[in-house]
């Protein structure tokens, strides 16, 4: 995608650094940030330098070439075995984490150490451009369910910062708009991280897409006064029944979407499905810092004595789901369904 007119990828490796956006200093500065080995890569996810499933799936792939490069003759298999752990401790809930580490990781473990090197890195390369390749094959069927004059509600960000490319849910919503289409976004700013306002705000706007910011409060007011036509976010994590995992809120908003009949749709790759999780109740659950909570930008606005709790995901039944938009087609939640995703 661009950024002021320029082609940028969300994350890449070259000379053997990964390189990423630093999503931490956007929109207000857009800087590239490098990570020198698979210590300082594993560092930028735990950080949210970088963050969206499918971003931190394909960085840290690529930091599972990082540790076949860095590694030697006489250590490479606990070499990578230990980045191997490393890198699955950065983040517990996206699933994509997991997919882009054991895509490189099965390929290389059982090779001699003369072809480690270049397999990970090609593997890594793969992963990072199948994730591309599919968010803008979720682009195309997602389009085909925006009509003209179309008003979305999203959550988060799931655009192409939180992938290699295009994005999941914000993906038909480019489509859309580069299509002719005229529609409206409304992105709930997605307290405590703000991901929305700061990041899926920008996107929009660097596409030139019509939006407006809304406190996440104030998506149920628009769904009830039929203001709001569709909803698309994003997943981290679908098990195997349809049952799904994405940015904290979003399960309220699949709720009072179901209760003012407007479709509630999730976007994400076959590489966000854990088919080894039968239901929703199994995803681990992200609880981060307090801190989030009870401060704004670094400053303290809650009493000193509050404590706070701080979920990350929640998971949103797969019966307020109206349909998964992934690269192989709009499927239902639903574990037949599903299944057949995969033997295709
Ligand atoms: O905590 P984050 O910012 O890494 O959260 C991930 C997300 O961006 C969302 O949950 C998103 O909607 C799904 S991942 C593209």
């Amino acid at each position: 995608m661009k950024v002021n007119g320029k082609d940028f990828r969300t994350v890449c490796m070259e000379n053997n650094e990964v390189k990423l956006i630093n999503q931490l200093l956007l929109p207000h500065k857009f800087e590239i940030h490098t990570c020198k080995n698979h210590i300082e890569t594993a560092e930028a996810i735990k950080k949210m330098i970088v963050r969206g499933a499918g971003a931190i799936g394909a960085t840290a792939a690529y930091g599972v070439a990082q540790a076949a490069l860095e590694s030697d003759e006489d250590n490479y298999k606990d070499y990578i075995k230990k980045s191997v752990e490393t890198l699955q401790k950065t983040r517990p809930t996206a699933q994509n984490l997991f997919t882009g580490i054991n895509y490189v990781y099965n390929s290389i473990k059982d090779s001699d150490f003369n072809e480690i090197q270049k397999i990970a890195v090609e593997k890594a390369n793969e992963f990072a451009d199948y994730d591309a390749y599919a968010c803008k094959k979720i682009g195309g069927h997602g389009n085909s369910l925006i009509k003209d004059d179309c008003k979305i509600l999203t959550h988060c960000n799931a655009g192409w910062l939180a992938f290699v490319d295009w994005g999941s849910a914000l993906s038909p919503i480019f489509m859309a708009h580069r299509a002719g289409k005229n529609i409206f976004v409304f992105a709930d700013e997605t307290r405590p991280r703000n991901q929305g306002s700061l990041l899926t705000a920008w996107e929009l706007g660097q596409e030139k897409v019509p939006h407006g910011i809304i406190a996440d409060n104030a998506a149920g007011y628009y769904l009830n006064k039929g203001e709001i036509n569709m909803v698309i976010t994003g997943a981290d994590r679908i098990a195997a029944n349809g049952d799904a995992a994405n940015k904290i809120g979003t399960y309220e908003k699949a709720v009072l979407a179901k209760e003012n009949n407007i479709p509630f749709y999730i976007a994400a790759p076959t590489t966000t499905f854990d088919l080894g999780t039968e239901d929703g109740s199994k995803i681990p659950i992200e609880e981060r810092n307090p801190d989030e909570v009870l401060s704004i930008s670094g400053i303290r606005i809650a009493p000193k004595e509050s404590s706070a709790k701080n979920p990350a995901f929640d998971i949103t039944p797969a019966k307020y789901i109206a349909g998964i938009i992934t690269e192989k087609g709009i499927v239902k939640a639903d574990k037949e369904e599903i299944k057949r995703l995969f033997e295709q």
